[in-house]
């Protein structure tokens, strides 16, 4: 009921600011619920150290909403990884963090972003493309299905 009421009165506004070492149980704890494959608080540690690596958390009050990890080499930047807290998603929150990192990165020097997506994610895609990544490879067959088949691991590209 506590909880029910301070999902009502959070703020609607997300604030984003970049992750810190201390974000990683958080991180770590979304990135089990969205993917198939976790990444252990440690790994996230690691990534949030390493200075090639750019991270920006969202949060709606107190509450962790979400994260994107990206890694730079020279002038071109992977992201790495992105959710959103599954009761947050939908309400334009993934958009508004990958612009302000592709802000961020572009601050960097950073001048063309990849990354990888499963072309069965519809929300992912839909994101990537309203912030204008377009496919430029595609892997056949890389992501498992949960009814055993596979599907195609999309790579997109954003020049910045
Ligand atoms: C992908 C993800 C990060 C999007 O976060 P979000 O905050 O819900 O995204 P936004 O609200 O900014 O919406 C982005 C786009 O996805 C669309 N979208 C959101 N939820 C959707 C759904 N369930 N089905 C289809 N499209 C959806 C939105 O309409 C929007 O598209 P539009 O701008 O053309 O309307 C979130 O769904 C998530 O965490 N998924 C699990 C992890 C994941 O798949 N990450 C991406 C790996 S590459």
């Amino acid at each position: 009921m506590i909880g029910a009421l301070k999902r009502f009165f959070a703020p609607a506004e997300a604030a984003i600011v970049e992750a810190t070492p201390a974000d990683a149980a958080d991180i770590a704890a979304l990135h089990a619920v969205s993917f198939r494959r976790g990444w252990s608080e440690d790994e996230v540690e690691t990534l949030l150290i390493d200075r090639t690596v750019l991270a920006h958390r969202a949060r709606l009050g107190r509450q962790f909403a979400g994260f994107i990890l990206s890694r730079r080499a020279a002038d071109e930047a992977e992201i790495l990884s992105v959710a959103i807290d599954p009761r947050r998603r939908g309400r334009g929150i993934a958009g508004r963090m990958l612009d302000l990192h592709l802000r961020r990165l572009a601050g960097l020097a950073i001048r063309t972003v990849f990354l990888e997506v499963d072309e069965a994610n519809e929300s992912a895609r839909r994101l990537y493309a309203r912030a204008g990544f377009t496919e430029v490879g595609r892997r056949a067959g890389y992501y498992p299905k949960p009814d055993g088949g596979t599907s195609a691991a999309m790579v997109l590209r954003r020049d910045l």
